[in-house]
């Protein structure tokens, strides 16, 4: 298959439009990462997208829509839901909700919830608006490696598997929109994202965290979210993440560094000239510019052929843990405090 690669624009986003309500795979930019979306209720669409990506059939997948009055047919939304969509939407926060029988099976890997989001950015409200259906979006990247946040990182992995990549330039958050369950009686996060929890506990009072966000599942454990038990933003290489005292950490690092034959170091932009003439990527000054650049990193660590990736990491509240989150799960857990 032939995959249009075009700049977004009137006249390409109608052109997308069109394929999603053809049955067609079309990736497109949001503010998180670029998702590869098909029609949500199009049972046949949405099992192109699990064969595009290789990705596991109970996985399931995000309902992208236009704004809250797409969602009468798709879920139940509670009065707790909306006071959310109305305080983060459109953004990064993906809702899980009872699902109505109109979502199929496949969408939702059989559960009885669906996660739903309304994406900020022009390009992919455009495209919902104009496509007029419900739009299942993962990450559009191959099953495995690290979501994309260019449109050229998608057309890396897609390219002749789908029909059209929008290109929309670089996502701003750059990892993936938090996602909350809101069918139990206290929200929970399943996935930080860019909406922390302080923010819904600013809307609603209440909210916690999924205590398998930091750490691997014990064997035997569910996942209360499929996604989690998938391995995950992984780059080819073995990958160490530390954090704690500064010196101590350079020190390590560059004692790993001189030991290994083959490796880079991601570190953050101030600690750069401690390095010396080691080979370093920078993962920018804050916890939310190492969001923007962590998944281009970890590209740039797999065309390099590096065996070894040694991370900087961060401490903190807030967006740290959903940087962490991600660091942690591309280092297999291998975070290390000195
Ligand atoms: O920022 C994002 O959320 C991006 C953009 C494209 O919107 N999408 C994205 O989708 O990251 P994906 O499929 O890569 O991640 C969706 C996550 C998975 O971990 C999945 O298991 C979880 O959401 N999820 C989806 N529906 C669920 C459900 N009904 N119950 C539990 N977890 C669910
Ligand atoms: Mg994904």
């Amino acid at each position: 298959m032939d995959t249009i690669f075009k700049p977004a624009n009137e006249h390409t986003i109608l052109q997308a439009a069109a394929l999603l309500r053809q049955g067609e795979l079309v990736a497109f930019p949001t503010e998180t990462v670029y998702g590869l979306g098909a029609d949500a209720l199009n049972e046949k669409a949405v099992a192109h997208i699990f064969a595009a990506k290789g990705r596991p059939g109970d996985n399931p997948l995000i309902v992208h829509v236009a704004d809250k009055s797409q969602l009468d047919d798709l879920c139940e939304v509670t009065p707790d839901a909306e006071k959310l969509m109305d305080a983060f939407w459109p953004g990064p926060l993906t809702i899980l909700l009872k699902k109505k029988p109109a979502v199929p099976d496949i969408t939702t890997a059989g559960l009885p919830s669906v996660a739903v989001r309304c994406p900020d950015h022009p390009v992919a409200l455009a495209l919902l608006r104009e496509s007029r259906v419900p739009v299942a979006a993962p990450s559009a990247n191959r099953s495995g490696r690290p979501s994309p946040t260019t449109a050229s990182h998608v057309y890396e992995d897609m390219n002749g598997r789908i029909a059209m990549i929008l290109q929309g330039g670089d996502c701003r958050v750059g990892v993936e929109s938090t996602v909350l369950d809101m069918t139990k009686d206290v929200p929970c996060i399943l996935r930080p994202g860019a909406v922390t929890k302080e923010m819904v506990i600013s809307v609603l009072g209440r909210c916690t965290v999924a205590d398998s966000v930091m750490r691997p599942l014990k064997e035997g454990e569910a996942a209360p979210s499929p996604g989690m038990k998938h391995r995950h933003y992984a780059p080819r290489a073995s990958m160490t993440v530390y954090i704690g005292n500064r010196e101590k950490v350079i020190a390590e690092i560059c004692r790993r560094y001189d030991e290994a034959e083959n490796a880079v170091i991601l570190a953050l932009d101030g600690d750069i000239p401690s390095f010396g003439e080691r080979h370093v990527l920078s993962i920018g000054t804050s916890p939310e510019e190492t969001a923007h650049l962590l998944f281009k990193r970890l590209r740039e660590t797999d065309e390099m052929g590096v065996s070894l990736v040694l991370a900087q990491g961060w401490e903190g509240e807030e967006m740290v843990l959903a940087v962490m989150n991600r660091m942690a799960r591309a280092a297999a857990f291998d975070v290390i405090k000195l």
